[in-house]
């Protein structure tokens, strides 16, 4: 069974009248990659300082790896690095010894110092670029500086608040691969905070939804699909050679058939229980042929959009 690694009970912050987080309740698991994901001004930062122990909530609790957000936060700050949005760094030194000197802070011994740095420089795939001044670094490079810091303290969990925010596309994929190797081959537990839904859709399992400092769903993004599709049974899309009025009808007039979209040669067709043995007998009987059935995959945008519809 995955042990929690965040809890967080009734979670709430409030700066002056402004609700930042609304009791928030959530579990992250041990091993986890798990997207926390909402739109700007929803609360995301204010979270993650909490859960770093940097801000204090207004009420409820929250632990991470065990310790309490309030009264053990110099513990958590020993077991949980965090990525800030917009992170600095010093420019006129090198990327060794930004790392060094962030392992100082951390006392980290010199000789184990060294040879994190080195095989963290290499994670990131900076190792060319070890001994360069940051002021020459890309925004991308300076971002992966960003995560080898974050980690020289060997953390069990990273927080990472929008990690690719103002990247290419490029840069994006780098810090994704980097990111998911971490998660697999290390076992990092990683909290990934972000407004874009492609991208946490593309690195995270779980999900949850944030808007207005409310959790508005945390589910697998399998899961929420699946709430997505909305009634129960499900949709299977159709690509055709050809698809005609009455092909369309005859298909809706199928026993179990709920209803059926249409976009060119595409049709969607949704069925309260399996149909879809019949549903191929009549495209076929119609001298169509059928050149893909697959269910239907909802987006993480769609799933987005729904629950903002709904929340
Ligand atoms: N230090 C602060 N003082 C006052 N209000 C704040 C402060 N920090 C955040 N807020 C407000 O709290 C709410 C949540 O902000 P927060 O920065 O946590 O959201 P976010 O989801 O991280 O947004 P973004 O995607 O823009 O980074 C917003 O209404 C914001 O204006
Ligand atoms: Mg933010």
């Amino acid at each position: 069974m995955p042990q929690p690694i965040v809890e967080t009970r009734e979670l709430t912050k409030y700066y002056g009248e402004v609700k930042a987080v609304d009791h928030l309740n959530l579990t992250v698991y041990e091993g986890e990659l798990f997207g926390f994901l909402g739109p700007n001004g929803s609360g995301k930062t204010t979270t993650l300082l909490m859960l770093m122990g940097l801000t204090v909530p207004t009420s409820g609790t929250a632990t991470v790896a065990g310790y309490d957000i309030v009264k053990e936060s110099r513990e958590i700050r020993r077991v949980a690095g965090l990525l800030p949005e917009g992170a600095g760094y010093y420019e006129d030194l090198t990327a060794r010894q930004n790392m060094d000197y962030i392992g100082q802070l951390n006392g980290i011994p010199k000789p184990e110092r060294e040879r994190r740095i080195k095989e963290l420089l290499e994670a990131v795939g900076l190792e060319r670029w070890a001994d360069t001044k940051v002021e020459k670094f890309s925004r991308g490079m300076k971002q992966r500086l960003g995560i080898a810091e974050v980690l020289i303290k060997r953390p069990k969990i990273a927080f990472f608040d929008e990690p690719t925010i103002g990247l290419d596309p490029q840069g994006v994929k780098e810090i994704r691969d980097i990111i998911l190797r971490l998660n697999r081959e290390e076992g990092l537990t990683v909290f990934y905070s972000s407004h874009l839904l492609y991208e946490v859709q593309q690195t995270c399992r779980r999900v949850g939804f944030i808007r207005d400092g409310r959790l508005i769903a945390t589910d697998t993004i399998e899961n929420l699909s699946k709430k997505v599709a909305g009634v129960e049974g499900k949709t299977l899309e159709f690509e055709l050679t050809e698809v005609t009025p009455e092909l369309v009808a005859e298909i809706k007039a199928i026993d179990g058939v709920a209803s059926v979209e249409q976009e060119g040669l595409r049709l969607y067709v949704h069925m309260e229980r399996d149909r879809s043995r019949e549903v191929s007998e009549t495209i076929t009987k119609h001298s169509s042929v059928i050149l893909l059935m697959r269910p239907r995959e909802y987006s993480l945008e769609d799933i987005f959009l729904k629950y903002y519809e709904e929340a």
